[in-house]
């Protein structure tokens, strides 16, 4: 399979582009990708968000260590783990030096395998050796408001819980980004109905599914900006409330302060 999917493949490629809680819609079968968006089952298309007019680099995954280790994380303990560590050089072993021993010796195992092969194509795709690794467990709603992060770009996945939705870029009026134009004290759900101009362009990544964010800091090639490729606009699913528990990884350049790891 080639590393990009053309835009005119359809929803059931991507495979896990699902109907969102609560968000009312979905990609319909036969709707195109949208052009800057890239998706494939393959880890190459992450190198993808570096190129101009791509914001959002999907890399689509069926699971994390085999069909074994799904039950793991289905079975990960409710207490809160909290992991922000920067890494100076990334390579084997970084997992397992960063994941807490009392966690189950065979998810600690797949987690770590997980988060050196994350911070690699993170390395390989972005050229930077020091990275930032976040891993966090929530069940509440942390950033749910619709919004563009302070970065370059970021790899996140979600190994437990509904992954981030992310806003097709024609239906974001990002002149209301962070609440701009509204009144004093609008509430969450006003400044997203500002925000979004048609919520039947919101989707949700899949679980496991490894996504490159575009941020609104201008990626570096070269020493050089790429471009001027417009931020993803997205947003933590609402899951507070519903005993729903998330796990998610972040893998991003070091020396920024990064903004909500959705
Ligand atoms: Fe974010």
């Amino acid at each position: 399979m080639s590393d990009a999917v053309p835009n005119s493949l359809s929803l059931p490629l991507l495979g896990g582009l699902r109907r969102l809680m609560p968000v009312p819609s979905m990609l319909e079968p036969q709707t195109p990708v949208p052009a800057h968006v890239a998706v494939s089952r393959t880890s190459r298309v992450l190198a993808r968000a570096m190129r101009p007019g791509i914001n959002l680099a999907i890399w689509l995954r069926d699971g994390v260590g085999g069909e074994t280790a799904r039950p793991l994380f289905d079975a990960l303990p409710a207490e809160r783990i909290g992991i922000d560590e920067h890494v100076h050089r990334v390579g084997r072993g970084v997992g397992a030096a960063l994941l807490p021993q009392t966690m189950p010796a065979a998810l600690r195992a797949v987690l770590a395998a997980d988060i050196d092969r994350l911070a690699l194509a993170y390395a390989r795709a972005t050229g930077k050796q020091d990275v930032r690794i976040k891993l966090n467990s929530c069940d509440g709603d942390e950033c749910r408001i619709f919004h563009v992060d302070h970065i370059d770009i970021r790899f996140i996945t979600t190994y437990t819980g509904p992954g981030t939705d992310w806003l097709e870029n024609d239906a974001a009026r990002r002149e209301h980004l962070g609440g701009r134009g509204l009144s004093r004290k609008p509430t969450v759900d006003a400044i997203n109905n500002a925000i979004v101009s048609d919520w039947t362009r919101i989707h949700r990544l899949p679980r496991f599914a490894v996504a490159a964010f575009r941020g609104s800091r201008p990626t570096i090639v070269s020493g050089k900006p790429v471009d001027e490729t417009l931020a993803i606009v997205h947003r933590s699913p609402p899951i507070a409330g519903t005993g729903i528990r998330r796990l998610r990884l972040v893998v991003e350049g070091a020396g920024h302060d990064s903004g909500c790891s959705a």
